[in-house]
């Protein structure tokens, strides 16, 4: 339904850890809006939607989207080679997305990064002093996990990765974390790890159910008067 609007700040940090040449995935690229962080000879936007596929190469032609099949077991592989990729770009995704799967798709990070490579992030996160915050949060959002940093972090611990927060930025509403992950030294660890909904998100998912799909209600209202309407006048 909404996609935190990018404040003006909120991608800057690509630019002080991203630098041409280097092999960018864009993991969820969606409508292709961040592509335009990385030059397009670097650049390949993998999403699992293929409207949004269309959307992207419409409006970025000179960028390279390529349609990527969700992952949901041990044996799936994203598109892409072995080692190859020095930066996976990760935007706005992982709160949308258990974390059984994120612990899958971790796993697939891994294959794909060249050794020293990173992924380089950024999510919606729970805060404890922020309870408007996540409150708003989990009113406009569809996505079932938007978790804490910790939480954030522990997911990728578990799969191997260290974690170094770059900064939270505040905009519209949203308290967006911006992280680094990087492999681990101490080879693969898979420890288990289990995130599930948050109580704001169990206390607020009607709210959210509503707003999504509660727009149809006045269209369905005007259906049903219009049928009544005619079932009244030609058939009494
Ligand atoms: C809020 S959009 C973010 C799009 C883009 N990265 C941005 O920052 O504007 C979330 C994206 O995650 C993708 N997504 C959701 N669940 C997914 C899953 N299980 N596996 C892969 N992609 C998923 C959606 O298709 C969608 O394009």
């Amino acid at each position: 339904m909404f996609v935190p609007r990018q404040g003006k700040h909120t991608f800057n940090f690509i630019n002080n850890l991203y630098s041409k040449g280097e092999k960018v995935i864009d993991f969820g690229s969606g409508i292709g809006s961040n592509a335009k962080l990385f030059s397009p000879d670097d650049y390949i936007g993998l999403e699992v939607n293929k409207t949004r596929i269309l959307e992207s190469i419409r409006a970025f032609p000179n960028y390279n989207f390529i349609s990527t099949p969700l992952i949901s077991t041990e044996s799936d592989r994203l598109p892409v080679k072995d080692s190859a990729y020095d930066i996976i770009f990760i935007s706005l995704c992982l709160h949308h997305i258990d974390s059984k799967t994120c612990k899958l798709l971790f796993r697939e990070f891994r294959r794909i990064l060249k050794k020293g490579g990173c992924i380089l992030g950024i999510e919606p996160c729970i805060m404890p002093s922020s309870t408007f915050s996540n409150i708003i949060m989990n009113i406009i959002d569809r996505g079932d996990y938007i978790i804490s940093e910790a939480d954030y972090t522990a997911m990728y611990e578990s799969e191997s990765f260290n974690v170094d927060p770059i900064n939270i930025v505040r905009t519209f509403g949203y308290n967006l974390w911006q992280y680094k992950a990087t492999v681990s030294e101490k080879g693969n660890i898979n420890k288990d790890y289990f995130t599930k909904k948050t109580r704001y998100r169990e206390i607020i998912k009607p709210i959210n159910t509503f707003l999504t799909y509660g727009k149809w209600v006045p269209l369905i209202y005007i259906i049903f008067l219009l049928l009544q309407y005619l079932i009244l006048t030609f058939l009494y």
